[in-house]
């Protein structure tokens, strides 16, 4: 027990340590200065907010910070990796952004290329400190924001998070190169009755928001909203808050997003011909098993069927025997 405390301990300060290397690394290295600041358009002082820095192009640079190089701490931690007895550092000449936890302790990384190679972000994997499907980026540096406003904002990249902040909008925060878990929908939840997507406007960032939708279900509750907002397919929150400022993305976010309900019935009836008899009873299919995920939100659920009933003109009593018999979805 002291000793897994101990061992948490060691592994904190090692990658505060990192932490710490990389901010300075930036200030060192004129190529990825520019990347940040005149590619990105990033400020001094949101670099300094969000504690971005930079990996050195050197296959051993946290030798500088931790000894004997690797220790267990840096393998530990995912920043060295061990590839058949030859250890190097996971992440080489990449713009370093730390992710913290709740208490503001930094427990992993994402690091991005400077150009167009790939993976273009590198995420440091789940260990003791970090678990992906657990923890949000930006999340401790938004939490004052996010009581100012009452919302929170989920979208896909840290550099969505760090753009919006430098415009003013400070209460965005992003998944971490995953999925948003039901983890992370009860954590938002706990950070604020009132959540809003908005993920890249391409095809991926589209199905996102539905998976998000989906692992959403049976954490809704009848006093908490989340609403979406689709962006134009070219954009993503970073785009666009540059090209229409701030007042264009919080106006399309408060009266262009839809809310839960109204993108639920749009994606369940967009590819069935709600005026046949057949694409009806496929609606019914297909909302069933999602409908019988609401289990923490009677009002809406309720509601949410008499609205089934009123597209596919089913009586209300029929509808749930109906329903009862449709088979659950598979994932
Ligand atoms: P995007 O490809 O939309 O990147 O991935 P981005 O955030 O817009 O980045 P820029 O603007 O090109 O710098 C969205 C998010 O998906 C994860 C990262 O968390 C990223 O921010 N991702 C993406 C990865 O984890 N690995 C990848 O190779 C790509
Ligand atoms: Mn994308
Ligand atoms: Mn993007
Ligand atoms: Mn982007
Ligand atoms: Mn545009």
């Amino acid at each position: 027990r002291a000793a897994k405390k101990q061992q948490q301990q060691t592994l904190e300060s090692t990658v505060q340590a990192a932490c710490d290397f990389y901010q300075q690394q930036l200030n060192h290295n004129q190529a990825a200065l520019n990347y940040v600041q005149q590619q990105r358009g990033l400020s001094p002082e949101i670099i300094a907010h969000y504690g971005i820095g930079y990996a050195p192009d050197d296959w051993r640079a946290l030798a500088q910070i931790a000894q004997p190089y690797p220790n267990t701490a840096l393998l530990e931690s995912g920043m060295v990796l061990d590839n058949e007895g030859k250890q190097y550092d996971r992440f080489r000449h990449r713009i370093m952004f730390p992710i913290r936890g709740v208490s503001g302790n930094v427990i992993g990384f994402g690091g991005r290329v400077l150009d167009d190679s790939k993976p273009k972000y590198l995420n440091s994997p789940d260990t003791p400190l970090f678990d992906k499907g657990k923890n949000l980026y930006g999340l401790y540096e938004a939490r004052q924001a996010i009581k100012d406003v009452g919302r929170i904002l989920v979208v896909e990249g840290y550099m969505d998070v760090v753009a919006l902040a430098q415009f003013g909008i400070g209460y965005a925060v992003a998944a971490l190169g995953t999925a948003t878990t039901a983890e992370h929908i009860k954590l938002l939840f706990r950070h604020s009755d009132s959540v809003y997507f908005c993920f890249d406007g391409d095809g991926a960032g589209r199905k996102a928001a539905w998976r998000a939708l989906e692992n959403a279900l049976p954490q809704l509750k009848d006093d908490k909203s989340l609403h979406f907002l689709f962006l134009p397919a070219e954009h993503d929150p970073d785009s666009f808050v540059r090209q229409h400022g701030a007042a264009r993305f919080e106006e399309a976010l408060l009266h262009q997003s839809k809310p839960f309900s109204a993108y639920f019935w749009d994606v369940l009836t967009e590819n069935s011909d709600m005026t046949s008899q057949e694409g009806k009873a496929e609606l019914v299919k297909h909302a069933a098993p999602l409908l019988r995920q609401i289990t923490q939100a009677p009002t809406l659920l309720y509601l949410l069927k008499q609205k089934l009933s009123e597209i596919t003109g089913i009586d209300p009593n029929n509808l749930a025997h109906l329903m009862g018999q449709a088979a659950p979805k598979r994932h």
